[in-house]
């Protein structure tokens, strides 16, 4: 019953979506979020605080994905504002980037006990939701922050190691795996290729929002 009244909600607004297609992507994420705080298709919802869905732009033009909300996440409601997500902040400023101009979210939208890795189940169960709010943010670029965001989106096994610092062509988005932030945060010898990588993310995000 609730379900049929969003899908048709949906419907008519698909109908509209060729005169107003920003602002009705921006109805349907909030619909995705609202569907995102119900869910329990995994285990993890039970045992976390609450459902870290996503922070920034809804018509951002780079959207930045990384693993599962940690602690301070799960207790804020918002992706990487801990020690990850402050330093995360610091290499953005430095790139020229303006974080509310992007969209932050994570594979798992629950934070995962003792913030262990989110197992292949979970994150397949949680898929759909990321996917759903990628097509309807509609980014061009996409960075994966460490090695889960980067196979989940990549589909690749091969090492975080070889695979960053190049864009990935899929699906007429491009994606640049790099580093994790925390990973930066145990070995600092990760932050020169942090840094390369995001400056090359920072000149094609120029280069998209200026009109090219
Ligand atoms: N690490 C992540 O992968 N995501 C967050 O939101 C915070 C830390
Ligand atoms: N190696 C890293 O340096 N970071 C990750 O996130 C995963 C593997």
């Amino acid at each position: 019953m609730e379900s049929n009244r969003q899908q048709s909600l949906f419907d008519y607004l698909e109908k509209k979506e060729g005169s107003d297609r920003p602002r009705v992507a921006e109805t349907q994420l909030a619909a995705l979020e609202e569907a995102c705080r119900t869910c329990n298709l995994c285990t993890l919802r039970s045992g976390c605080r609450q459902v870290v869905f996503g922070d920034g732009s809804p018509r951002a033009r780079l959207m930045l994905v990384g693993e599962g909300p940690g602690a301070d996440e799960d207790r804020l409601g918002k992706p990487f504002i801990g020690a990850a997500g402050k330093l995360l902040d610091r290499i953005l400023e430095a790139a020229g980037l303006n974080r509310d101009e992007l969209y932050i979210t994570n594979v798992v939208k629950c934070r995962p006990p003792r913030n262990r890795l989110p197992d292949t189940d979970e994150v397949a169960r949680c898929l759909p939701h990321l996917k759903e709010q990628i097509r309807l943010i509609d980014p061009p670029l996409i960075v994966c922050l460490g090695a889960l965001a980067t196979r989940t989106m990549i589909g690749s096994k091969d090492t975080l190691t070889r695979l960053r610092g190049r864009w990935y062509e899929i699906e007429g988005r491009r994606y640049m795996p790099t580093f994790h932030p925390a990973a930066l945060l145990r070995d600092s010898s990760k932050k020169r290729p942090v840094w390369e990588d995001f400056k090359e993310i920072a000149f094609c995000y120029q280069q998209i929002t200026s009109g090219g």
